[in-house]
């Protein structure tokens, strides 16, 4: 590791273990010229890949054209990009950002602008226990873990706690200050933990009976990620905002919030805006993820991968019953969870390169592109087997 990045980096992050230099495909290169099979996709990013040649042509077309030019001025690729997106998501409006963060932030405010409405002082979100909503101050006071809160309270007021799929407790939580319900249709930080239809199907109704805003943040689980377009689809609700983020750039940062028809015009000019948010450069990246998307047909083809990939982690529990607990997730979204901790199991599964992500509860997510092969799955599902059967070989030493 380069000695300058701790003498010159503030370490909030862990010390990593490699330096990146290189990415291509499902593959990322470190500086000693060791590849390494990539099922982290930059934390849910890269679902078109590393380099797609669709993308860099697309992005540095318009790099030479037009970088940024700040929201006084309407933007060609900031227009598209809208269209594309209300198409797929719904009847409404969009909003454009910088990241997954921001467009909650956007979302907040937006839920603030409806509770107020009418004169009323209606500010509470009731949000799921935990969920990971970002780092910033309003993002963080939707996101239930101390993990993430220590150090930073006071947070905002204004959000109630209540258990993933457990639609009484929800219930129980509406009161007269109530303004709307917030969730991720799967938890990612959290340990990829599904939403149920019903649950989902079940908020959606108490929304509608009780006049209440039913808001998703689909920051991981967007861009064809879970084999839908928006993870909520899968479950046929209809949100009234949702935050999209990460894979919606390849990699070029863009968030967005895209608003029903119901309340798209609630933000008025002067009410909320971003200095970089849908600039030319991101929002013509974010048109071509969307054109290999379509093209390659990569939501499809996450559904169908997802399942190749899940049946063979199940595989592996089923070999492994010590130490594998069980498997979570839809699509390219999916958790092995451990009975322990998976401190070791990712390390192993680094030196025999391959990369993935750990989250909340022991679990381990992969997370590879959407334009993976199912030879580079059975790869990782092999070099993930070896590391388990070498775990279980020094427990039972
Ligand atoms: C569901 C969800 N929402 C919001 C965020 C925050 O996004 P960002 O890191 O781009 O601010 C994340 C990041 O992991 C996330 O998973």
């Amino acid at each position: 590791m380069n000695p300058e990045h701790e003498k010159y980096l503030i370490s909030n992050y862990a010390k990593p273990a490699l330096e990146i230099i290189k990415g291509e495909g499902s593959y990322l290169w470190d500086s000693s010229g060791t590849k390494f099979l990539d099922f982290t996709s930059g934390i849910a990013v890269t679902n078109i890949g590393h380099g797609h040649k669709h993308w860099i042509e697309k992005v540095t077309k318009q790099a030479k054209e037009l970088t940024h030019c700040s929201n006084l001025f309407s933007i060609p690729e900031q227009v598209k990009l809208a269209k594309r997106l209300v198409d797929k998501v719904g009847p409404g409006k969009m909003l454009f950002c910088n990241s997954g963060a921001e467009a909650n932030e956007a979302m907040i405010k937006f839920s603030r602008l409806v509770g107020k409405k009418n004169a009323k002082e209606k500010t509470t979100l009731l949000v799921a226990e935990n969920g990971f909503h970002g780092r910033t101050i309003g993002a963080l006071s939707a996101t239930s873990s101390p993990k993430y809160r220590e150090g930073f309270e006071p947070l905002l007021d204004g959000f109630s706690f209540a258990p993933l799929n457990d639609l009484k407790s929800f219930e129980n939580l509406v009161n007269e200050q109530t303004v709307g319900v917030m969730l991720e249709s799967i938890q990612g930080e959290g340990g990829i933990r599904v939403a149920e239809d019903k649950f989902l199907q079940g908020l959606e109704k108490l929304c509608k009976d009780q006049n209440l805003l039913f808001l998703l943040d689909e920051v991981q689980t967007g861009i064809g990620r879970t084999g839908e377009f928006l993870g909520f689809q899968k479950s046929g609700v209809r949100p009234d905002a949702v935050a999209i983020a990460k894979g919606l750039g390849g990699g070029f940062p863009i968030g967005a919030i895209w608003i029903s028809e119901k309340w798209s015009d609630i933000f008025q000019p002067g009410s909320h805006g971003t200095t970089f948010g849908g600039s030319p450069l991101a929002c013509s990246a974010a048109n071509s993820v969307l054109d290999v998307l379509e093209q390659e047909n990569l939501i499809l083809g996450a559904r169908e991968k997802g399942q190749f990939l899940k049946a063979g982690l199940e595989k592996l529990k089923v070999q492994y019953p010590d130490l594998v607990n069980v498997v979570r997730g839809r699509g390219l979204m999916l958790a092995l969870v451990l009975n322990e901790s998976p401190t070791r199991l990712i390390e192993l599964l680094r030196q025999s390169q391959l990369l993935v992500v750990g989250a909340a509860e022991n679990s381990i997510r992969y997370l590879p592109p959407l334009t993976v092969t199912k030879n580079e799955l059975q790869e990782g599902l092999e070099i993930t087997g070896n590391a388990l059967s070498l775990i279980q070989k020094d427990q039972r030493k």
